[in-house]
């Protein structure tokens, strides 16, 4: 099923001017919204003014967590087209994290036509100044009101929209990072893998307290306290002088759409990208040899963020001398080029708006 009804809004709003925009501070006129229930399949797929959603309030995604979301980005180009980075990718995404949510998934075609739609109708709000997009936040909660731990038997699956800036205040300026080791984001055969809400509550307390010490984002060890796993919202690379290291998938980080785009373009340049298991260690010890020459993390949000300070124990690391490394900017420069048509998009990354 892919009809879907559309009622527009009698107030659209003003939009707010592109350079304020910061991150996730503005949601458009509609929103997507679809309904699935066991026996009676996908229905009732709509897209209407931007409002709340009424609720039962035994919903299982209020008592046992059963939220899960995706976070993807349109484009305008600089010849007015209207692009979307890698959609299939993020539904893929929302299916494996469906399966382990014990959620319904929406098909493709659901998944697509709802953005697709969606995006049209809130045409005007994608921004086209540099470094601005429109943030799409496909999300899935159970709406099955029960008490009584089980899946729920009904989901929704609803659209919004965010004309997006710079996701951190200072641009794509080097961040400060801390190496957290009392708390923990996700462990083997937990939810870490996937997109689910569950893992951000999990992150708030340590992100929380390192911006209270003045860091931006917090550096994930894994259960042992060793080995990295990922940088706030973001996946993670270090680039050392004989080879480029990300963290493998292990099943407790995300699978993110950037850092997959990211190992590619490495591939495409021939460089030497391995993806397997580093520890803190490792990376401590590349500072002092003066061999771990950049860090920068990878995500939708940001693009690429480079990582001019790591703390661990107590000592303030530099990287790069704090600066941005020249890798961080090249391949920064490469995937915004592909997003924005400046360069050709040879790995189908790209899909228009229909
Ligand atoms: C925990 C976490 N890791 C990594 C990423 C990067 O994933 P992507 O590149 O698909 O945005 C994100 C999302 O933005 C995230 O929330």
């Amino acid at each position: 099923m892919t009809d879907i009804q559309t009622t527009l809004t009698k107030t659209p709003k003003a939009l707010p001017p592109s350079d304020k925009l910061g991150f996730g501070n503005y949601f458009t006129d509609h929103m997507f919204v679809a309904k699935f229930a066991e026996g009676k399949g996908w229905y009732d797929a709509q897209i209407l003014p931007y409002s709340p959603i009424p609720m039962d309030p035994g919903a299982s995604v209020f008592h046992y967590g059963q939220a899960l979301f995706e976070g993807m980005k349109a484009f305008r180009q600089a010849d007015g087209k209207v692009v979307f980075f890698r959609p299939e990718f993020n539904h893929n995404r929302m299916v494996e994290g469906a399966a382990r949510m014990c959620l319904e998934a929406p098909p493709l075609d659901l998944f697509m036509e709802g953005m697709q739609q969606l995006v049209k109708v809130d045409e005007r709000w994608i921004p086209s100044e540099p470094n601005t997009a429109l943030y799409i936040r496909p999300t899935l909660i159970g709406t099955e009101g029960f008490l009584g731990v089980r899946p729920s038997k009904e989901t929704m699956f609803f659209i919004i929209l965010s004309p997006v800036g710079s996701y951190y205040g200072e641009g794509s300026k080097p961040v400060k990072i801390w190496t957290e080791e009392t708390y923990l984001r996700a462990a083997p055969g937990g939810l870490g893998a996937v997109k689910a809400g569950a893992n951000y509550a999990s992150s708030l307390k340590a992100a929380l307290e390192a911006k209270k010490k003045g860091y931006a984002q917090v550096l994930w060890l894994d259960v042992e306290h060793q080995g990295i796993e990922e940088v706030g919202t973001m996946n993670v690379f270090f680039v050392f002088k004989n080879e480029i290291v990300t963290p493998a998938l292990n099943g407790s980080i995300l699978n993110g759409g950037t850092r997959d785009a990211v190992v590619q373009l490495l591939k495409d340049k021939k460089l030497p990208i391995v993806e397997r298991r580093i520890t803190i260690t490792e990376v401590i010890e590349g500072l002092q040899k003066g061999e771990l020459l950049e860090a920068f993390g990878t995500g939708t949000a940001a693009v690429i963020s480079p990582i001019g300070e790591l703390h661990y124990r107590g000592k303030d690391w530099l990287i790069n001398n704090g600066q941005t490394g020249d890798l961080s900017k090249t391949i920064y420069a490469e995937v915004t080029a592909i997003q924005s048509g400046k360069l050709p998009d040879t790995h189908n990354w790209i899909t228009p708006l229909a």
